[in-house]
């Protein structure tokens, strides 16, 4: 006789089963019109149609049962590049990347030398995260060492999945935001110390970007990553054409901007590249040939004029690529509106990004491609128990179009096009119900 599962999640349900850039969007996921999630000490111990598992001996008299109609389980989504100190950039006014940075999003990353401050927009932002169904982050902090300590405890109180990490910058930023070389990598050896592998979090080593760090602070990163080479790398590549430009200024020794990374050991399999958006065939072959992943952030591309990142050139490169906020440049933490932006981007590139890929990169595929697919990012016995429940009928246009889907590939592309946080109708973390209703279960 099976031990009963302690709760179970019950509703219309989605699982990959496949890559769909191998198996085609087609065939690469299972629709349940009536599934059940059997949950055990945060794990997923049973899924699949509804009256199977109920004659599964998962589901007993103890087992309490959280029943969803008109709704759409589909795993958490999982935000593979996002800022948490640029809560008071959201919405800046008139400027493209660089002096956005400069005028905008360095002096706000100044604010959290506050420790307070910092703990109060850590608990802003992670809600936020939830409202919107995303339950894994890969996030930056700044160059302060509290700001990811405090981020680490944050997420750790509601047992959020993350890789976060100080952020190395030492050159052309504000003094009061510039951190030695040498000051940096104690700071992160403390950090990976403290948090790498403690419970659902991972240390990533994160440089903000060639532009602001010197060779030296690069040989540090390039020591650190040699030491720890189980943490990811995380950084930004190929944005902006200005940036581009001045990449290769200042580092002139190096025939693109990938080799100035690859030049510090930091092109690897574990290294993540916000939006690659300006890569020559030559670079797409070298992120394809180690495996590292583009984290395409096209809400954050749009808003900053940075330009249309190829979706379908870059995956026939074989070059991963996952989906991000990249929030405050993107202005808002909801995966379903960076879907939406990729939709679009992609348009505009001659290409119909079918929803299968956009839910993959967000859900399966991204976990796959950070190597956390052993835990997350699916609905499969043994993996943590991340879910949202997305609400079919938010709003009353919604309501409209999803009386009038046909398959599982309608709705999931009226839930990418018309869904926002008020898509939301509730969120498992290792699961825990944590928000339900538009309510946040803190405690
Ligand atoms: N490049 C370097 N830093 C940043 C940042 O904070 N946001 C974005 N979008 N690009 C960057
Ligand atoms: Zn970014």
């Amino acid at each position: 006789m099976l031990k009963p599962a302690r709760r179970a999640v019950r509703g219309a349900a989605i699982k990959f089963i496949a890559d769909p850039w191998i198996a085609g969007p087609e065939n690469c996921l299972q629709y349940f019109e009536d599934a059940m999630i059997a949950i055990d000490d945060g794990k997923i111990v049973a899924v699949g149609d509804a009256r199977e598992v109920l004659a599964s001996g998962y589901i007993g008299e103890s087992t309490w049962i959280d029943h969803y109609r008109d709704a759409l389980i589909v795993p958490g989504f999982i935000d593979s590049h996002t800022h948490y100190p640029q809560v008071d950039v959201a919405a800046a006014y008139g400027e493209k990347l660089l002096d956005w940075l400069n005028n905008y999003t360095f002096p706000a990353e100044i604010k959290l030398r506050d420790h307070s401050y910092a703990d109060k927009i850590a608990r802003l932002f992670l809600a936020e995260c939830i409202r919107n169904g995303t339950t894994s982050i890969v996030a930056f902090s700044t160059s302060y060492p509290h700001s990811a300590d405090i981020l680490f405890q944050e997420a750790a109180k509601i047992n959020m999945r993350i890789t976060a990490g100080t952020v190395f910058m030492d050159s052309f930023v504000p003094d009061k935001l510039a951190r030695s070389a040498v000051a940096a990598y104690d700071d992160a050896k403390f950090l990976i110390n403290k948090w790498h592998n403690n419970g659902r979090a991972q240390y990533s080593i994160i440089d903000r970007f060639a532009l602001t760090s010197s060779r030296e602070e690069l040989e540090m990163v390039k020591q650190l990553k040699e030491e720890y080479p189980d943490c990811f790398f995380h950084t930004h590549l190929s944005e902006n054409t200005d940036e581009c430009k001045r990449a290769l200024e200042l580092f002139p020794e190096h025939r693109d901007y990938l080799a100035i990374y690859e030049h510090y050991g930091l092109n690897q399999s574990n290294s993540i590249f916000a939006h690659g958006i300006h890569l020559s065939d030559d670079e797409l072959n070298r992120l394809a040939k180690s495996g590292a992943i583009i984290a395409h952030s096209p809400s954050s591309n749009n808003f900053l004029g940075s330009g249309l990142f190829d979706f379908k050139r870059v995956s026939d490169y074989g070059v991963k690529v996952n989906f991000a906020t990249d929030f405050g440049a993107g202005n808002n933490l909801s995966m379903l509106k960076t879907m939406d932006s990729a939709y679009k981007t992609a348009q505009l590139n001659g290409f119909s990004l079918h929803p299968a890929y956009a839910f993959y990169a967000s859900t399966a595929g991204a976990a796959k491609n950070l190597g956390w697919d052993k835990w997350v990012g699916n609905l499969e016995v043994g993996l943590e128990a991340d879910l949202v429940v997305l609400d079919n009928r938010p709003t009353t246009l919604m309501a409209w179009r999803v009386a009038q889907c046909r398959s599982i590939f309608d709705l999931l592309f009226i839930h990418m096009i018309m869904g926002d946080d008020r898509s939301t109708r509730a969120v498992y973390i290792n699961g825990r119900l944590i928000y339900v209703d538009g309510s946040l279960q803190l405690v």
